[in-house]
């Protein structure tokens, strides 16, 4: 049977203290994405029918955020933390009328996948149970909710929180991780008999467990198959931990997905990354944002593609990139830095030295070698010279550059934006090019060359310069004596 799609509500009103931070703790991020971001996704999967954030401290930076991420969430103001059961208990009034299962998770558990919510959802419709709670072993429980179990059933009897433990029940490995999944009318009615006599003083979420063990409602409990997945953020340390976890997690999927990573532990790639089968990633890479890696690229090592996308059989190596989008087949690298805007056609390269930004390069062309190219175009099968630099910025506004197909711009070659050289043109090393260069022409601008004969000899003279350029100047004269007497 397939379970009605449940109400689901998130607590992320909490403060976070120990994360010391000015931005709320479900706002950090891992993978890309903010922590209420991972357990929204998480969620999501389940197509709950509808959905509740309880928002509480920094809810002026969490709720725009949640608008962002959902904008049909409801967010639920709990101004201030009585505890777990009373934020529970406000989003019930606020959802109003509300039956099925209501699945409550924690805003900063961002590891929960879709398919641990689904199987605990599922067991709530399937048994009818009031309370249908997920636990996990922890090697280090400290700090949780120890499940205390009936020593004679084995069946979950409540939740006694760390604070409020005996010694004896501290040795409990199995914890609770507030995650549940209740029937609706039994919850509602549960949250309206919570105490708050406990060491605390706040409303316990996890006493409705005792609650419908003695009311004889049912209660049931579902063991997370993988403890990982429950782990909660409450600070800094965890957060890492918590992100390598997931960065495996979505390392292996890609990995299964047909993707080669040859070092895992030195490769990171955020949540909306998406690749395609045969790529390769190499060592000390990241991979961010909507980043995406076409067919047979192959990326890596040491680079950082922030938002860009990488055409099929493209290599790029040692590389910056954000915004960017490498064409098929492209070449990219060594230190190269592509910024936001700069779109290299099929076949195209950049290579070492070369920023590039909101410009196209054309099918076949390259600028291979030390060059800027900002706001300008250039047509298939271009070379743009060594050191070539465009001009787009005359101190208050950018302007345009192109360069059409069959170009051959010399080395160390300025073009002084606003500019355009037409198909088939050259310029000569060395060129400032100010004007227009006509299709076919060859344009020079720069100073033509004039040597002052003997000039080191006679204001350099006791250096060794003047010395090699003497000896230099008297092996020529000997040549030549020698060549007029016929010898040799
Ligand atoms: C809670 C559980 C504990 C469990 C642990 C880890 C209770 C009484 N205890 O303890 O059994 O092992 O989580 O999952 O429920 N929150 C609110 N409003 C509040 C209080 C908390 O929204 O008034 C939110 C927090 O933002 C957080 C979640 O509820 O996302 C859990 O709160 P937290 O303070 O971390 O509870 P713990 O003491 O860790
Ligand atoms: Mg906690």
């Amino acid at each position: 049977m397939s379970a009605r799609p449940p109400v689901v509500v998130v607590l992320a009103a909490g403060e976070g203290k120990r994360m010391r931070s000015a931005t709320p703790k479900v706002l950090h991020e891992l993978a890309g994405r903010s922590m209420l971001g991972h357990v929204l996704a998480a969620t999501e999967g389940l197509r709950p029918a509808r959905t509740a954030v309880v928002v509480g401290h920094g809810r002026d930076q969490v709720t725009p955020h949640l608008a962002q991420l959902d904008a049909e969430a409801l967010p639920v103001v709990q101004a201030e933390q009585h505890g777990t059961g009373h934020a529970a208990r406000l989003a019930l009034e606020a959802l109003g009328d509300t039956d099925g299962t209501v699945l409550v998770v924690p805003g900063d558990a961002p590891l929960l996948t879709t398919q641990t919510l689904a199987r605990l959802v599922e067991r709530r419709e399937e048994s009818g149970a009031a309370v249908v709670l997920l636990t996990t072993v922890l090697p280090d429980p400290t700090g949780y909710g120890r499940v205390v179990r009936g020593p004679d059933t084995g069946e979950v009897d409540r939740i006694v929180e760390h604070k409020d433990a005996t010694e004896e029940e501290r040795g409990i490995a199995e914890c609770a991780v507030s995650v549940y999944a209740f029937d609706a009318g039994y919850l509602a009615a549960a949250l309206t008999k919570l105490t708050t006599d406990n060491a605390q003083g706040e409303e316990y979420l996890t006493d409705v467990v005792a609650m419908a063990r003695a009311d004889g409602h049912g209660m049931q409990a579902v063991v997370a198959p993988d403890h990982a997945e429950t782990l909660g953020v409450n600070d800094r340390v965890q957060l890492a931990a918590a992100g390598r976890v997931l960065n495996d997690r979505l390392l292996e999927g890609w990995m299964r997905a047909g993707v080669t990573v040859v070092d895992p532990a030195t490769t990171w790639v955020d949540a909306d990354v998406t690749c395609e089968e045969d790529v390769t990633i190499q060592p000390f890479t990241l991979l961010r944002g909507s980043t995406h890696l076409a067919r047979d690229a192959e990326v890596g090592p040491s680079c950082t593609l922030v938002d860009t996308s990488v055409g099929a059989g493209a290599r790029v190596l040692n590389t910056h990139a954000k915004g960017a989008q490498i064409g098929p087949r492209a070449n990219v690298g060594p230190w190269t830095y592509l910024r936001p805007g700069a779109d290299l056609a099929e076949a195209a390269k950049a290579g070492a030295y070369v920023e590039i930004k909101n410009s196209t390069v054309g099918p076949g062309a390259k600028v291979p070698h030390l060059s800027y190219i900002g706001d300008a175009e250039i047509g298939e099968h271009s070379n743009i010279g060594a050191a070539t630099v465009v001009v787009n910025y005359d101190g208050v506004r950018k302007h345009v550059t192109r360069v059409g197909a069959y170009v051959r711009i010399g080395s160390d070659t300025m073009l002084v934006a606003p500019v355009e050289v037409g198909d088939g043109a050259y310029t000569a090393a060395g060129s400032v090019i100010t004007g227009d260069v006509p299709p076919g022409a060859m344009a020079v601008a720069r100073g033509k060359q004039r040597n002052v004969e003997g000039w080191v000899e006679r204001r350099r003279s006791d250096t060794p310069s003047a010395e090699a350029a003497r000896k230099a100047r008297e092996r020529a004269a000997s040549r030549e004596a020698e060549g007029e007497t016929g010898e040799g």
